[in-house]
């Protein structure tokens, strides 16, 4: 049987695909291949969202084409997801060694694609066009028969995004708003329990939109509307749909830890607020995307919201959850952004104390408005402004991270730590990564520990209590 090695770059939603086709794979009677040099077929799953993803993934796979000519001339090499999607046939037209180009819709066709490249029935496979349906085609995301039980599991609640950042290139790459409906996210995340998961990551481009365009009905399709929601979607209590669905999974028993990512600080009602002091699951961290502390930049970019919405959302969360961790991510340079407004980027990081930021220089993506705007501005001072944020928001991580020396926190074990497998490697409800001395009766438990040291990024504990 033919072995598969899929290689990822990008967003825990590529992690999710790429575990899906590994699976559907399996399934179909593939083997895993431990490298790529030793596999009949390599996939790169890849990212669109910068210039620089894009270059790597590029860079890679001619250097799979290099090797796969002098040492294994009948291995089939493709190309998944956001870039796929973007360049279609192209990638081809660039590298003719590629074989097969498979779209953002179109992850469930893998399988059939590649039996027909590999009995020889086709040369060239570029499949890109959009599918009805297509965000609940995959379900089966673990892969069979392997070893390792995750403790933690990704569930895909819905596609695309409809926002239209003017920097972004996500809408088109994955495509208009499509979700799942509530009994179908719920079936999958009862699944995975069953199979030892303990954490559930729903994610989406922008989960705070989930189910918006349902009409209850089809938002409980299958399972019939509970009593207390209205026509809107929106329930009695004035849950929106994406609460509701919170809810619905929050019920699951022997779940402990929900997480979702990423949510849109527009969408970031109080029904949502609300949902961290009342479902005690769902673990007390959010990634909020802020791109910009100026107003002005914040409405170039087609945001929806200015900093003091930003700043009254983070208000109301440490209100309702003290010590929640807040992460975010920012763009720094883009088109028309002067000192003013990078410097009321830097205060707003100051004012917010995030416990990260993930920073990004600005990178002009095809057909996106921004990409067009005047005033694009020069490398050296995206570089420059880069720099000078990432020592501020590094500062404030690494004070945030001391502050837990010494204190007690309930972490959920993962397994072997990938540097150094004789520590394990758990996350806090806040979801700071953890080591410590533990062993394989750790794995999926949930544990108290203490914190002794910190590293970069990281908490060093000592098992304290242990719950088990
Ligand atoms: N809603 C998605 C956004 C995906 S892109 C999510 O939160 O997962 C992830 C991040 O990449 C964005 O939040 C933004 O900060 C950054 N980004 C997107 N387009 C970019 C561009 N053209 N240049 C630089 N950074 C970009
Ligand atoms: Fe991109 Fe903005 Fe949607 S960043 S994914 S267009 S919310």
């Amino acid at each position: 049987m033919p072995s598969v090695f899929i290689k990822t770059y990008g967003c825990q939603m590529n992690e999710r695909d790429s575990e899906a086709v590994a699976a559907q794979l399996v399934a179909k009677g593939y083997s895993l291949a431990k490298t790529e040099s030793a596999a009949d077929v390599v996939l790169l799953n890849t990212c669109s969202v910068r210039d620089f993803a894009e270059q790597k993934a590029m860079n890679k796979m001619k250097n799979l084409v290099g090797t796969a000519r002098k040492d294994r001339p009948g291995q089939i090499l493709g190309y998944l997801g956001c870039m796929a999607q973007s360049r279609g046939r192209e990638l081809i037209d660039k590298l003719p060694d590629v074989d097969l180009v498979l779209g953002t819709q179109k992850f469930h066709r893998a399988a059939e694609h590649l039996d027909e490249l590999l009995a020889g029935k086709r040369d060239k496979i570029v499949d890109v066009a959009p599918e009805a349906k297509s965000e609940a085609a995959i379900r089966e995301h673990l892969v069979n028969g392997s070893a390792k039980t995750s403790v933690s599991a990704f569930v895909s609640i819905m596609q695309g995004c409809n926002q239209h950042c003017t920097f972004c290139i996500v809408p088109a790459t994955r495509g208009e708003e499509r979700s799942r409906t509530i009994p179908d996210i719920v079936a999958e995340c009862r699944e995975l329990v069953a199979r030892g998961v303990r954490e559930i990551t729903l994610l989406g481009q922008i989960v705070t939109s989930y189910g918006k365009r349902f009409s209850p009905a089809e938002l409980w399709e299958g399972e019939g509307i509970p009593a207390n929601r209205g026509a809107s979607g929106v329930d009695s209590c004035g849950n929106s749909a994406f609460v509701q669905l919170l809810e619905a999974v929050h019920a699951i028993g022997g779940l402990d830890r929900i997480r979702f990512t990423s949510p849109h600080p527009k969408g970031y009602g109080d029904d949502l607020v609300a949902a961290y002091a009342r479902l005690p699951k769902l673990c007390e961290s959010a990634h909020i995307p802020l791109q910009s502390g100026s107003d002005r930049i914040l409405k170039l970019m087609h945001r929806g919201y200015t900093r003091e919405k930003f700043l009254a959302i983070v208000e109301k969360l440490r209100r309702a959850k003290p010590g929640i961790g807040i992460t975010t991510d920012i763009i720094v340079g883009f088109p028309g952004e002067t000192a003013e407004d990078f410097e009321m980027t830097l205060n707003l990081a100051r004012e917010v104390q995030f416990d990260n930021a993930y920073i990004f220089k600005y990178s002009p993506r095809r057909d996106t408005p921004a990409a067009e705007m005047p005033d694009q501005v020069p490398q050296e001072i995206r570089e420059e402004r880069n720099h000078r944020l990432l020592e501020l928001v590094n500062a404030i991580a690494a004070r945030k991270y001391d502050e837990f020396i010494g204190r007690q926190v309930e972490i959920l074990v993962e397994g072997p730590s990938k540097k150094n497998p004789a520590r394990y490697t758990g996350r806090t409800r806040c979801n700071r990564i953890v080591l410590f001395d533990g062993s394989a009766r750790h794995q999926g438990q949930l544990m108290d520990v203490k914190i002794e040291r910190t590293g970069s990024f990281t908490l060093y504990g000592d098992p304290a209590v242990i719950n088990l």
